[in-house]
This record gives structure tokens, sequence and C-alpha cells, in this order.
């Protein structure tokens, strides 16, 4: 049924669109919000925050709202001497890995910049802060020295030996550190990033709060700058896991123009500018955007500047910049002649086989913060193939929102706990053994393998708001708990959703005040 009518109605549209060439991208817009299945962004947005309480460690608050969680990690650092209790786990297992961290912290306070009223207006904001915050109380115990930055909690070796929920965890948490003699400039530049950006959240509501995570923020940036090297180098147990494939260089300039916008002081622009070249920002030309590789983000706020016209100066670098930038949006909007972002048969942005949501969801995210700038400053995107208006970049945010919330050809939503058809058997140890609230018997090691893991049953405890791997590269699925590539999730996947959901949830809204006449995204 959805399919048929999806066929049908753009092509009289587009024939209609033929007679008013200069309403196309309305129109385009037109197409793609009546073809579509309605979905209820604002309940997306909700079960997003969620997420983040599920991934909770340390102590959790009498707030709590997923209640199949309990207490765990509360010797984190003890060994070490140093209190690291709190903090996300990463993902379907209890490590806790710094630089992935950090990118979601990142990710989530650029969402409640970029969309804080969007976010307000949907009542989600205060679940925000909170996620926010969950992780930046976790920088702080972590940055106990101004060169010093712990960098991960467990490893993945040992505990991926285990299937236990996090309320029993018995394996290694042996925390890691990076420091003067075992450098790490991209996770203390991500974790500056984070730190920078979320003080910009907080600045009004928590002021103090604000001021201390730019202290730290600004002492991170230091730290990375002034002895640099790859974490994965100092911290070996992260290589296997997170290696930093890009290097560092990205993570400096992310961090510098993260505290640039939380500070306004020139001598991070200078850093941005100066070190233009010699650090890859205008020099790479990335289809993807990752907790690893940071330029297109560093690309895409650098064009904002640009944009806002304030730095007059920098011209000429800002928009060799802006040209990177562009490269990354038009790769994902198949407006390149070369370097386009593969597509599956169903048109969902397709970069790699593992955990490919990703990369789909930090799209969603570039493709939603662009779109707004270009129609703030009126300016159109320039393809090599043509140019683009801010509504198609929105157009193509929302058409891959719509695949992964189920308008796909397997109809499965790949949000958890989003619609009535999601993965039942995602890759996540806490969610997929009893809750501890209904057995608070102790579920060792591998019993947590023999009776839990192999089960054909749907997980126990449902993962709300988690955004899996999801589907290959034909858009096919198979639900299996053993299927790590395609239904485990991470914390990196949801962040970048909480920004595009608000922004689609307005935009939503809006659209119900227009009945009869064309509903356009951005009303003049
Ligand atoms: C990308 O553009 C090319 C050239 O216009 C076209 O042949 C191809 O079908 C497009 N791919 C997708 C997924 O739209």
């Amino acid at each position: 049924m959805e399919e048929k009518k999806q066929l049908q109605l753009p092509e009289v549209i587009l024939r209609i669109s033929r007679c008013v060439q200069q309403w196309y991208p309305l129109i385009l817009l037109l197409v793609i919000s009546s073809t579509a299945q309605a979905f209820d962004y604002g309940d997306a947005l909700t079960k997003s925050l969620l997420y983040f309480e599920s991934q909770r460690s340390g102590r959790l608050p009498y707030n709590q709202r997923v209640t199949w969680r309990h207490h765990s990690g509360l010797t984190d650092g003890l060994e070490q001497g140093v209190d690291l209790v709190g903090g996300y786990y990463d993902a379907g297992d209890h490590v806790k890995f710094g630089l992935p961290m950090a990118f979601t912290v990142t990710m989530l306070s650029w969402s409640a910049i970029e969309y804080g009223e969007q976010i307000a207006a949907a009542g989600e904001y205060e679940h925000a802060l909170e996620a926010i915050k969950w992780g930046t109380d976790y920088f702080i115990k972590a940055h106990t020295h101004p060169n010093v930055l712990w960098a991960e909690v467990g490893d993945g070796d040992t505990d991926h030996y285990c299937w236990q929920r996090p309320e029993d965890m018995t394996t290694s948490r042996r925390a890691h550190q990076i420091d003067e003699n075992n450098p790490g400039s991209d996770l203390a530049g991500e974790t500056a990033a984070a730190m920078a950006a979320a003080s910009i959240v907080f600045r009004k509501s928590n002021p103090h709060y604000s001021h201390l995570l730019l202290h730290h923020a600004q002492q991170l940036f230091e730290f990375g700058d002034k002895y640099r090297g790859k974490y994965d180098s100092s911290v070996g147990v992260a290589k296997s896991y997170y290696p930093s494939v890009s290097g560092y260089k990205d993570e400096l300039l992310w961090a510098a123009v993260w505290l640039y916008k939380a500070t306004d002081k020139v001598d991070y622009l200078k850093y941005v500018i100066n070190k233009a070249h010699c650090f890859g920002g205008i020099g790479w030309a990335m289809t993807e955007f990752s907790w690893d590789v940071k330029y297109a983000g560093v690309q895409i706020l650098a064009s904002k500047l640009l944009m806002e016209g304030n730095h007059k100066e920098h011209t000429h670098i800002l928009e060799q910049y802006r040209s990177k930038a562009e490269h990354y949006l038009c790769g994902c909007l198949n407006k390149s002649n070369d370097d386009n972002v593969e597509r599956s048969p169903a048109g969902l942005l397709y970069v790699r086989q593992w955990n490919n949501m990703q990369y789909v969801s930090t799209a969603a995210f570039l493709l939603t913060v662009y779109s707004d700038y270009l129609h703030n400053s009126n300016q159109k995107l320039h393809c090599q193939r043509g140019e683009v208006e801010a509504q198609e970049l929105i157009g193509l945010t929302k058409a891959q929102m719509e695949y992964i919330l189920g308008s796909n050809p397997i109809g499965m939503s790949y949000l958890v706990g989003f619609g009535s058809k999601y993965p039942r058997r995602v890759h996540h140890r806490g969610s997929s053994v009893v809750s501890y609230r209904e057995h608070k018997g102790f579920i060792g090691c591998t019993q947590g393998y023999d009776n839990w893991y192999g089960r054909l049953e749907p997980n126990p405890n449902v993962l709300v708001g988690a955004l899996v791997g999801g589907p290959d590269c034909q858009d096919n699925f198979k639900d299996q708990r053993g299927n790590y590539m395609q239904t485990e999730a991470c914390t990196y996947n949801t962040a970048p959703l909480v920004g595009v959901l608000a922004k689609l949830h307005q935009l939503e809204s809006q659209n119900l005040f227009c009945s009869s006449s064309p509903c356009l995204v951005y009303s003049s």
C-alpha cells in the first residue's frame, strides 16, 4: 500500500512542477511530506532522550525513568585511587570509552545549542540537559589534573568475555589515563570540545557550572595541543575498539572552533585559521562524520562563521573550509560529480557495513544545521551538479529519518521502542538479561551467555530510543542478538538525532496550520 502510493504521487507532482520551475524545491518538499506516512517526531525525541538513561553508569538518581536499570560500576577508578563513578556505557557492553563518550556529549550539546527552543517546545529540554550533564559530570571527575585525563574504564577484551548485567559486573574496571608522557591529543581535544559546547548550553541555566566546564575545556585543549600524540598509542586497550584512525589534528581544530564559540577569544579562531592547512582542515574532503573523523563538523562550523560575515580578514581560509563542507553535503545529496555517498536501493545513505546508522544520523544532523544556516543567510549550496536550496537539505534529512522510523522495505523502525515493529534482540547486555529489579540474584559472566544471549525470545527490557546499526546495503536486516554489526546501538548514534528530531517536530507542528496551501518547511 504505502509503496504504491509513494511511486504515484511524486510523478504527478513532478509533472506539475515542470510548469512552475521556480517552485521546484518547494514542491519537492511537498512531495516529501505528502507521500510518506506521518511520524510522531515528538515521540521519537522523547524516546531518544530516554535511551541515555539506559546507558547510565554509576549511582542512578531518584528520578531515573528507565526502571529496569539499577546502580552499577560503583567502584570504577578505585584501584587507581580516583573516583570515576558515572558516565555512560558506550554500547551493548560496559566499557566506558572516553573518545566516543565525549563525541556523544558534543553532539548532544550541539543539538541543544542549535535546537534548544525546539527541544523545549517539545517539553524535553530538562531531559536534554540531564543527558549532557551525566556526561560532563563524569568528564570533570576524569580530568584530575590539568595534564591528566582518565581515558577509559574497563577494557573490551575482558568485558566481551562476559555477558552480564551492568549491576552484576565482575570484569576488570581498571582505569587508563593520558598524561604528559602518554599523550592523547584526540581524546583531550574531543573532551575539550564536549565541555566547551556544554558550557554554552549551561550558560544561562547554570552559570557556575558553565564556567567550570569552560575552565576544564581550556585546560584540556592546552594539554592536548602541547603534548601531541594519538591516544590509542598511549592507551593500548582502546586500540582494537576505538582507534583514532584520523589522528588528532581534526580533534584539535574541532576543540578550537568550539572554544572560539564558547569564549569569543580570537586566539582560538586564529588557531583554526592558521592551522587550517597543516592540520588538514581545508585539505580533507570527507564523506563521513563520526566519533573518529571530525573534519566535516569543523568545516561546517567554519562555514557558519563565514556566513555570519564577521571575519572579513579570514574570508580566504574560511571559504576553503566552506568548500570542503560543501563537498561533504553535496556528496550526501548525490550532487557531486564523484565521491557521492552510496545509497541502499530504498535510499538510505550507506557508508559501511558495521553500524552504518551512525553515519546516517550524523549526516542528518549536519544537513539540518546547514539547511538552517543557508536559510538564515539567504544562500544556496553550490554543488558540482547544480545549486541546492536550503529546503532540499532538510528534505534529505526528513527522508532519512522516515527511513529510520519505519518507511523502508521491511517496515522496521531502527529506533528501538518506536512504532510497532522494531528490533527485539538488540545486542545489549542489560537489555537482553532479566531486569535486576525483578531478579536480584547474581548472574555470572558465562551464565549470561548460556541462559540469555543465545535465546531466540525478544529481549526482556526494551532499550527505548536506541538507534541500532541498521540494515545492510540491500536494505536487509536480521534481528539477531549475535548480529552486532546491525543490532548493536551506540550512544553516538542517537545523540545527533536529538537535534534533528526536535527540528522535524517543529516543522511538523507548523505544517498543521496550513491545510490547503502548500506546506513549506520554511515559511517566511
Ligand atoms: C545519483 O545521481 C546520478 C546522476 O544524476 C543518478 O544516475 C543516480 O541514480 C543518483 N543516485 C541516487 C541514489 O539518487
